[in-house]
């Protein structure tokens, strides 16, 4: 990335460095057509980190038309040119990847050792991952005797919208450029007014190697951006990562058109700890899949904590000092363990579950609480680790997705009992099981109407292995192979006579 890409500097840190604060519209880097900004805020500190383009429908607009200008040639190079040039953009995201992480700490809040820096690594390997497997887009070749030619081909789709969120924002950009691109189409990509400039930096490295067109980011709100490219009538694919009730909308935008979707949406997923799970490890294996490290602000958090009653107090109390010992403050800090959560209204939301939790009679707060009102944690959106203890798994706090570090914690006696719970959720996106059985955790597991169990761990996606949600969760899969070719693909059966 040339310097003058790098010359923001950011008020609030001069450690950070932002690149473009622009949208990407054919291959240049433009202002919103309406001439309009709106402010991002730091989350540590409430300060204005940049002003955003304000984009609207006639940004869409232009972005749509570039990209299906570009698709023509774009699907005309063999996969194996497109698929090195992913390569090469896996290689400069890796050169810049500390950059890239400070953008993403400082625009998130989240930690950059624990969070961020993981984050930028993993974008290097999306695109490497996915490069690698561009010769995978083949057809096969039915066998109809020597005067028959049936085969299928892959081809791609056309222009993809993709729209994402703040939570994870280069990561969750990288899993929709990489595959779709690699695939041969082209891309209109809405980035996340809160979280932004990571996407515009991972687009500006995009682009050192892309046609113009190729890619295009608009920014702005959901409502004056996300919404007009999601109704687009350009579109060949839509591709959604966000909260349930936006990705309702999308799919009924979509349906007018029959056009192709796929859903990533939240989850309440629950984590089972068997009479055997009292030790250290699972307790940290608890820790890891709440995210606490990211404020829990994660689809995949384990946030529904079933421990078997013979344990309960034990583990709770274990659990309690792990909860306790996150450094939480500045995302920059190396320091940090947990930094804050993304905005106000974020803010606002866990707080009101927690008010909620502590005015149930019936629950018991067990560490944490509403976050301080004084001294450095005041000064942005943050919060600290918070355990309920219940014995209902049918309460506000048990059933809705909350995004901040609240865990609620409920006993149970009988397997049947605890798998009852655990899949009474319109969610099904993640689950956890904990036991020194395996047999039984692989039992359990089978039985758990998630589409990604772990045993034994708490761990985040896999690159390789089919990431999606049941249910309310979500439609379709990514991080894989599969994930490419049905979602970012079609295929066509050609068959010729050749007996003429
Ligand atoms: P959201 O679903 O409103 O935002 C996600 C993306 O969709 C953003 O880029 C936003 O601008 C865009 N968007 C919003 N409204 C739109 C519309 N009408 N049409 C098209 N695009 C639109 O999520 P939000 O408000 O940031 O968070 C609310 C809750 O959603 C969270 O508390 C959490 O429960 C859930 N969520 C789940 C995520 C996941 O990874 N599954 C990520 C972020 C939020
Ligand atoms: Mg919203």
């Amino acid at each position: 990335m040339s310097n003058e890409m790098l010359n923001h500097v950011s008020e609030a840190n001069a450690s950070v460095r932002l690149g473009p604060v622009q949208q990407l519209i054919d291959g240049r880097w433009v202002d919103s057509a309406s001439g309009e900004t709106l402010a991002v805020e730091s989350p540590a500190n409430r300060k204005v980190i940049a002003q955003l383009p304000r984009g609207g429908a006639e940004d869409v607009d232009r972005a749509v038309s570039a990209a299906r200008k570009a698709f023509t040639a774009w699907k005309s190079i063999t996969p194996a040119t497109r698929g090195k040039l992913l390569l090469r953009i896996a290689d400069e995201i890796e050169r810049q990847a500390e950059p890239l992480a400070r953008i993403i700490a400082h625009e998130t809040g989240n930690a950059l050792r624990t969070q961020a820096r993981p984050e930028a690594a993993q974008a290097a390997e999306t695109f490497r991952f996915y490069g690698g497997l561009a010769s995978e887009l083949k057809g096969d070749v039915l066998p109809l005797g020597d005067d028959m030619l049936s085969y299928t081909r892959r081809e791609p789709i056309g222009v993809v919208g993709a729209i994402v969120p703040w939570n994870a924002p280069v990561i969750l950009c990288a899993i929709k450029i990489a595959p779709a691109l690699c695939a041969g189409n082209t891309m209109v990509l809405k980035v996340a007014e809160d979280a932004p400039f990571g996407g515009l930096f991972l687009a500006a490295i995009c682009q050192q190697f892309l046609p113009a067109g190729v890619l295009n980011v608009v920014t702005g709100f959901g409502i004056e951006v996300g919404a007009p490219l999601a109704a687009h009538p350009g579109l060949g694919k839509m591709s959604f990562t966000g909260s349930t009730a936006v990705g309702r909308g999308i799919m009924a935008a979509a349906s007018e058109r029959i056009l192709p979707v796929s859903l990533e949406l939240g989850g309440k997923s629950p984590v089972i700890v068997c009479e055997d799970g009292n030790e250290d490890r699972v307790v940290q294996g608890v820790a890891m899949a709440m995210r606490f490290t990211r404020q829990s602000q994660s689809c995949t958090a384990g946030s529904r904590l079933f421990l078997h009653e013979s344990i309960y107090d034990d583990f709770v109390e274990k659990l309690v000092r792990q909860m306790g010992s996150y450094k939480i403050g500045d995302p920059l800090d190396e320091a940090t363990d947990m930094g804050a959560l993304i905005n106000r209204k974020q803010f606002n939301r866990v707080c009101g579950y927690i008010q909620d939790g502590l005015d149930n009679k019936d629950v018991e707060l067990l560490t944490g609480g509403l976050p301080p009102t004084s001294g450095p944690l005041a000064e942005g959106y943050f919060t600290v680790p918070t355990l309920f203890r219940s014995t209902s798994n049918t309460w506000r706090l048990a059933q809705e997705e909350i995004f901040g570090p609240v865990l609620v914690a409920i006993p149970w006696r009988d397997e049947s009992d605890v798998l009852r719970m655990a899949n009474e959720s319109h969610y099904g996106l993640a689950g956890y099981v904990f036991t020194r059985d395996t047999a039984r955790g692989i039992r359990i597991a089978h039985q758990i109407d998630s589409g990604f169990v772990q045993v034994n761990q708490g761990k985040g996606q896999i690159l390789g292995q089919p990431y999606g949600g049941f249910k309310q969760s979500g439609l379709g899969k990514e991080f894989s192979l599969g994930s490419m070719l049905d979602g970012f693909s079609r295929l066509k059966t050609v068959t010729v006579n050749l007996d003429i």
